[in-house]
């Protein structure tokens, strides 16, 4: 249970109002203005990251089980309507859904919609970057925990270096900016890679994140018995920079990356400590998996179908009810503790939410 010192009361149990312009918006019942969606749309990858998925895999969602495309461009329409002007596409992995570019280039169509981005691992972006960027996809997410083909192997279980590379020199060149890429960090794993890892980033302007091993799901807490510090990443970063660390505001959005510029170069780094650093103050955003569950937090299991009410006949204003009653009873955030359990946490797989 939350600790009642450390966490605001709500003040006013559902109050999603309208706000300026007399457009719906979203606001929780912490006063936390919810103005991002990721959205999941399949919850299949062709990785198995150690830290995400087990060693034996995650059987998928049976077909029928899964949002048509038709479906998730609704839930977008319907969060758009609400205020909602930044969705990132999720997976699993977004690329291995044959349909994307399309889904990409009916969501970026809609009204509101102001910022379609991607988390991506990488693997097929060579061949679709430049489709996904005309389809308005302006920016991606890319995992990459090793700059070692082997050790990529591994961490992956089976992702191939040079394809990622390719995948990120190619968002590049379709014009997609920022290209953000995220290195979940492990002790005995790839935490030596930290400064090979800002060298490769320094040049390119790209902007590194760091990212603690969080417990979600099995592996994840596996993995996060092995997480390093934001603080102890932070420091080596200030030594391999040779001095301080300038603060640096992120380029879109406020994600709860803490971002430093880097000396000397163009790109930047930062630092997501879901664990040692509660980030769920400025909470703004909220989930869908591919299955059409809404979900209010990684760090509860509280979940609201949104495909069951579609698929029972409801129209776009029953459904944004349905979205607004549910953002009302956001939690406040989530419990991970230092020894890196998640207590009370949902068994909810990165794979599933989408990180
Ligand atoms: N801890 C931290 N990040 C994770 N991701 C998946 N599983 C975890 C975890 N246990 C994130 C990584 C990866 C993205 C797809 O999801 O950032 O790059
Ligand atoms: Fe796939 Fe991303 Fe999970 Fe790796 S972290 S298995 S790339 S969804």
């Amino acid at each position: 249970m939350p600790d009642p010192e450390n966490h605001p009361r709500p003040f006013e149990a559902g109050s999603n109002d309208r706000r300026g312009s007399g457009r719906d918006v979203l606001i929780d019942p912490f006063g936390r203005r919810i103005d991002y969606l990721r959205l999941s749309v399949i919850d299949a990858c062709n990785y198995r990251c150690v830290y995400c998925v087990p060693e034996c895999g995650i059987a998928p969602t049976p077909a029928q089980g899964r949002l048509s495309a038709a479906e998730l461009v609704r839930v977008a329409r319907v969060f758009a309507g609400l205020g909602v002007g930044r969705i990132r596409l999720t997976g699993g992995e977004p690329l291995v859904r044959r349909d994307l570019v399309d889904i990409a280039a009916r969501i970026a169509a809609l009204d509101g919609v102001r910022d379609l981005s991607m988390s991506t691992n990488g693997h097929r972006l060579g061949q679709q970057a430049k489709a996904l960027r005309a389809a308005g996809i302006g920016r991606v997410n890319v995992s990459l925990d090793s700059l070692d083909a082997e050790r990529f192997a591994t961490i992956t279980r089976g992702g191939r270096l040079d394809s990622v590379l390719d995948g990120i020199e190619a968002a590049r060149a379709a014009g997609m900016a920022p290209i953000k890429i995220n290195m979940v960090v492990m002790a005995g794993e790839n935490d030596d890679e930290l400064e090979a890892m800002l060298d490769f980033t320094r040049a390119d302007e790209l902007e590194l994140r760091f990212i603690e091993a969080m417990p979600v799901g099995d592996a994840g807490e596996t993995a996060a018995t092995r997480r390093i510090d934001a603080a102890a990443i932070l420091e080596r970063v200030r030594v391999w920079g040779g001095g301080d660390l300038i603060p640096a505001t992120t380029s879109c959005g406020g994600g709860p990356a803490r971002m430093f510029r880097f000396p000397g170069g163009r790109g930047t780094v930062g630092v997501i400590s879901a664990v040692s650093r509660h980030f769920c103050a400025t909470c703004n955003r909220v989930r869908v998996t591919a299955e059409g569950d809404l979900l209010l937090c990684l760090g509860h299991e509280g979940a609201v179908s949104l495909r069951e009410p579609m698929r029972e006949g409801a129209g776009d204003a029953e459904l944004a009810a349905i979205v607004r009653g549910a953002v009302a009873r956001k939690p406040w955030g989530h419990e991970f503790d230092h020894a890196g359990a998640a207590h009370g946490v949902s068994p909810n797989q990165m794979l599933r939410t989408g990180g």
